[in-house]
């Protein structure tokens, strides 16, 4: 069974997507199985894979019963990476209906990935689910199927001020729906030295919370990183020996490292 990990903040724009994308790109690359599964109704993970919604259904789809979930898989370039899109939101409904779907049943995301697994139509070693900004029911929803949680704190003051909250939630979130869930890590984004004297968001967190919760990888702020997004390639792809895709190639590692045994020997 595969590895589940949530990628969550409460506050948008600190690096989820940019992750998600990244990690399973170069994860991917080393032979583990991937399914990178876009929580998000703005479709980032679309964007900057350079897929395209009208290829397919998304997650959405597959919650509200309109397809399995095998027929909402979109191919990559990879054949070991495969992307479940969130799907097409222009009607506003949409969003409405997925939300309340998610608020009526917390765990439809945990029995998709079961239905997939009974499917046998693709067994991933590792799901990533890039989740929307803010806990949302689509959030306790990914939260109720993963077996762990990134927590990407971008190198600001409002990042790290709503770091304690977003806790309290897992917090919550984890005593109602799912006793295993685990905090993987806090993963430092966007770090700038010169931002870093001034601020000192990451020695605040390197200071107050133990080694073994904080990834030792810090992503650097790095506008290649937002040039590759832009075209729609990983970061790994386009510019692999850029400081942002080496950042992020070393967290792939770190990822790797902490799956069972069995993702390690394909
Ligand atoms: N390390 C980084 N350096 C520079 N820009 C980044 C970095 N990570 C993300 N960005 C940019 O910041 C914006 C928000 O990133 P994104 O990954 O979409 O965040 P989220 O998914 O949390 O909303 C995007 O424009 C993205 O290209
Ligand atoms: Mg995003």
């Amino acid at each position: 069974m595969a590895k589940k990990v949530a990628v969550v903040s409460i506050k948008g724009g600190v690096g989820k997507t940019t992750t998600s994308i990244n990690v399973a790109a170069y994860v991917a690359a080393m032979g583990v199985r991937v399914l990178l599964i876009d929580l998000d109704p703005q479709n980032g993970c679309m964007f900057g894979m350079g897929l395209d919604v009208r290829e397919g259904y998304g997650v959405k789809d597959v919650v509200l019963g309109r397809v399995e979930p095998a027929a909402a898989l979109t191919q990559t370039n990879r054949p070991e990476l495969r992307v479940m899109m969130a799907g097409d939101f222009s009607s506003v409904d949409e969003l409405e209906d997925f939300t309340r779907e998610c608020d009526r049943n917390p765990y439809c995301l945990a029995q998709m990935l079961e239905r997939l697994q009974e499917s046998r139509a693709f067994l991933p070693d590792l799901v990533l689910f890039d989740g929307p900004a803010g806990v949302t029911p689509i959030t306790v929803a990914a939260l109720a199927a993963a077996d762990s949680i990134i927590l990407p704190v971008q190198c600001e003051p409002l990042s790290l001020r709503t770091l304690p909250q977003m806790l309290r939630s897992v917090a919550k979130i984890k005593a109602k729906y799912n006793q295993g869930l685990e905090v993987e890590g806090i993963l430092l984004t966007m770090y700038d030295v010169k931002h870093e004297a001034k601020l000192g968001i990451a020695a605040q967190i390197w200071d107050n919370f133990p080694t073994e919760l904080v990834f030792e990888t810090v992503i650097p702020r790095q506008e290649q990183l937002v040039e590759s997004f832009a075209v729609g390639a990983p970061a790994i792809d386009i510019s692999s020996r850029s400081v942002g895709a080496q950042a992020y190639i070393q967290l792939g590692r770190e990822l790797i490292m902490r799956l069972p045994e069995p993702a390690l020997t394909n």
